[in-house]
């Protein structure tokens, strides 16, 4: 989506979206008889979210006009107007020709990047990998430009906000698409090829290790769960060192979960529990969308970006249960159940980083257990770890963002509970008690005493009832949480 800012008040676009505050007037000149008359006649009282769609038979005026409520000016806030944001754009895209002209009352000026984010998110086209006339249904659907027509207004800093908003938007998109693509064309060789053009973007070191390397550096866990995949297991590491950055200080550890297709094993899921299983990469399309989005916005961090990619798969080869591993850490695992396949890979990747770049933290994102979403829905993510300070920051990113998330704890017994008797740990204690818990306190056993905290987002990475800047499926979840965090 393109964004300009338009020198007069009234454009030549075929709709012209006018925001109405409820105790404020705001308007072109031209359109203040219109926006009167509306509220005089009680039709329209902009109340927040409320729309009306305006037909002037006048040529001098657009051929339309849309009125849509923000309410109170006195209680705007950034979540507001991200979500108004959305609706506008929704509201348009589909009767018109990719051109939108945008009047900003100056009531908005403090919400540029919300604006941004709420437009481009609601823009977003879900049809990256359909083919035929739905396609270009799509297609045709999205606005490509918005015409800004701001009433009065610093409008270099508003033109930056509001980019700053579409391309964290963008990121989130980008993220999306990789969720919401099946895994025929989805999967840990795809992906890791993605991953070249993700360091390539943001200037990051790029290493990709094949099977035949995680054999030979021991990571057990990820192998045995790829072993019923045909397709073989990769494993991303991306490092981004922007200049200036003193030896010191340490790097921020980010590792995604990417299952790019969970049947769960010989431990198979049920019907319903196997539909959308696509989605269980959405902590690595996460963490590919940060990465997207680390030279672009300037952080100035050292961030390592670690994902584990394979698919989880039945087969005569496939890990079976009561098998023994041996993780890259060292630790044993008894696999107590094939479907607890992502604290495995993670553990893996996990010690990985933690071997070669000693960081300062580590937040790892993953589609990681129902129980999460049985037990907080699909509007929070679960968050655990071992770090007052690490969880409060990600908690606040999550307040600024609408990435909501609620700390869960993690019990020293529900530790107990994942130690094995033959080996040193189990993947699953089977009592179906705490479960989001118990994956945390499993990959616990592998980051030590550094900083760390575990995104558990198996209720928000793919949803059926979307908040109003995202869409049915992936929601991209995490990509503002953690440039938020990072930033
Ligand atoms: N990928 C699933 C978790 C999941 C469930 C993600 C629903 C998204 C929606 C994960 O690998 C899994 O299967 N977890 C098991 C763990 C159990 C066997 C301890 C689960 O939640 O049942
Ligand atoms: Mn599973
Ligand atoms: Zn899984």
């Amino acid at each position: 989506m393109k964004i300009e800012i338009a020198k007069k008040a009234i454009g030549t676009a075929a709709v012209f979206v006018l925001p109405v505050f409820s105790d404020k007037q705001s308007s072109p000149a031209e359109l203040k008889k219109i926006l009167e008359n509306r509220k005089k006649n009680g039709d329209f009282k902009a109340k927040s979210g409320e729309t009306m769609l305006i037909v002037p038979d006048d040529e001098k005026l657009p051929e339309k006009i849309l009125l849509i409520g923000f309410g109170d000016s006195k209680k705007i806030k950034p979540e507001k107007v991200r979500n108004l944001g959305a609706k506008m754009i929704k509201s348009v895209k589909h009767y018109e020709k990719g051109i939108v002209d945008l009047w900003l009352p100056a009531g908005l000026n403090m919400f540029g990047k919300e604006l941004g984010e709420g437009m481009e998110l609601a823009n977003y086209n879900p049809a990256k990998y359909v083919t035929g006339k739905s396609k270009e249904k799509h297609a045709k659907a999205e606005i490509k430009t918005v015409n800004l027509r701001p009433e009065k207004i610093d409008k270099k800093k508003l033109m930056e906000n509001v980019l700053k908003g579409v391309t964290l938007a963008e990121a989130v998109n980008y993220s999306r698409d990789l969720v919401n693509g099946p895994n025929n064309l989805i999967n840990a060789e795809t992906l890791s090829r993605e991953a070249q053009k993700v360091a390539k973007e943001c200037g990051a070191k790029l290493t990709v290790l094949n099977k035949k390397q995680l054999e030979k550096l021991g990571m057990g866990a990820l192998v045995g769960v790829n072993l019923g995949s045909e397709r073989e297991a990769r494993l991303v590491v991306m490092e981004y060192k922007p200049s200036g950055i003193s030896k010191k200080e340490k790097s921020v550890l980010l590792v995604g979960k990417g299952i790019t297709f969970d049947s769960g094993g010989y431990n198979l899921k049920p019907t319903q529990a196997i539909v959308n299983m696509k989605e269980d990469m959405a902590g690595a399309a996460a963490v590919f969308g940060t990465f997207k989005l680390l030279k672009k916005m300037g952080v100035k961090k050292h961030v390592i970006g670690i994902t584990p990619l394979t698919d989880n798969l039945i087969g005569s080869k496939a890990q079976k249960v009561n098998d023994i591993v041996t993780t890259f850490s060292g630790k044993t695992v008894e696999i107590t159940n094939t479907d607890a396949e992502g604290r495995l890979v993670l553990a893996d990747a996990i010690a990985y980083g933690i071997k070669h770049y000693n960081p300062g933290q580590i937040i790892d994102i993953a589609t990681l257990t129902g129980a999460c979403m049985v037990a907080l829905g699909d509007r929070y993510a679960g968050l655990l770890g071992n770090n007052k300070k690490l969880i409060d920051e990600l908690m606040k990113a999550g307040e600024n963002t609408d990435e909501l998330v609620w700390h869960l704890p993690i019990h020293r017994d529900y530790r107990k509970a994942m130690k094995g008797t033959i080996t040193d740990l189990i993947n699953s204690e089977g009592s179906g008690l705490a479960g989001a818990s118990k994956g945390a306190a499993f990959i616990q056993e592998f980051v030590g005493k550094t900083p760390w905290a575990h995104l558990d987002i198996a209720g928000v990475a793919f949803v059926k009832h979307p908040k109003p800047y995202d869409h049915k499926d992936a929601t991209g979840f995490g990509v503002r949480l953690l440039m938020e965090y990072l930033n």
